[in-house]
């Protein structure tokens, strides 16, 4: 049996067995096993020896442990610059972060080139940081907005350090609405089930023109921010592709094999519609 899994803590409410188990199931590969592991941040480092001593090919990484595995694996350039492992590959021992290439993957997916996009990225965690890196490495325009600026200023400042982007400007909400924005990602946690009304960008405040908006939050499918996008005659997109293709990227890694991402999705969509008033 070809082990791998995600560890988290808590794990419970992982979707990632859902859609990995989707895609083994159908290329029919049924010697691989997914498993979510509950492991307390105290004994991170006996949670990775676990499944590394007994076979498994790779895990997933989540929440708290993605900064703290750092420093058991060999991060890439990516999960350097990103400040986060999310997958790790026990054969080579190199953490890596998906993240970023699962965000850009699905932008493409949705027949946006990012290369050209003037962006705007609302917010400075984790979730921004794969998105700014993502886009600034494709050689998109990007800026960044967060309620707290100068966590903004240090995420531009890691990224120069880190992996040499520059250009990264951090500026207000009112400043970025002035510009001439073509695409505007969402990474804050603003919005997110069950807050649904909550939209982080300033009711009031014009929409650029023929703007994209895209919503790294996917519950709900919907939401108050992408609402208010179409209302202004934009086009918006939901954080669920992005999820399935950072995972697929992962599944290709371990597996050598491409998953079917459309299976993946609509797995996710099918989980997510049955907790959708839970
Ligand atoms: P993740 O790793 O998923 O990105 P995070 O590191 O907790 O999560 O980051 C959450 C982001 O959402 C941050 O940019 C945060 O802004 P601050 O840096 O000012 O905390 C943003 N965020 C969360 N709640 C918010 C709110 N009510 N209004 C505006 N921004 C908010």
């Amino acid at each position: 049996m070809n082990r791998v899994g995600v560890i988290g803590f808590p794990v419970e409410h992982s979707l990632s067995p859902i859609m990995h188990d989707a895609a083994f199931d159908a290329l029919g590969m049924s010697d691989w096993l997914y498993d979510a592991m509950a492991i307390p941040p105290d004994i991170l480092r006996l949670g990775l020896r676990e499944p590394r001593d007994h076979g498994y090919i790779g895990i997933n990484v989540t929440v708290p442990h993605k900064e703290a595995v750092m420093a058991f694996v060999r991060p890439d350039e990516k999960a350097r610059a990103i400040g986060a492992v999310n997958t790790i590959d026990f054969r080579s021992n190199i953490g890596t972060n998906t993240d970023a290439d699962g965000f850009i993957e699905d932008l493409r997916a949705n027949g946006i080139a990012p290369e050209g996009q003037s962006a705007l990225v609302l917010g400075a965690g984790g979730a921004a940081r794969a998105a700014v890196y993502g886009l600034a490495r494709v050689g998109a325009e990007v800026a960044i907005v967060n309620r707290t600026k100068t966590r903004a200023d240090r995420l531009a400042a890691h990224l120069k350090a880190s992996a040499g982007i520059s250009g990264v400007k951090v500026m207000t909400l009112d400043e970025a609405a002035d510009r001439d924005m073509s695409l505007i990602v969402n990474c804050t946690s603003v919005g997110l089930h069950p807050e649904i009304k909550q939209s982080p960008w300033i009711h009031g405040v014009p929409f650029p023109e023929g703007v994209t908006v895209y919503d790294m939050v996917y519950r709900p499918a919907n939401t108050a921010l992408m609402q208010q996008c179409v209302a202004h005659g934009g086009r918006a997109i939901g954080g669920l592709g992005m999820l399935a293709r950072q995972g697929a990227i992962a599944f290709e890694l371990w597996t050598g094999v491409q998953p079917p991402v459309d299976v993946m999705i609509s797995a996710l969509r099918d989980a997510l519609e049955e907790v959708k008033d839970s």
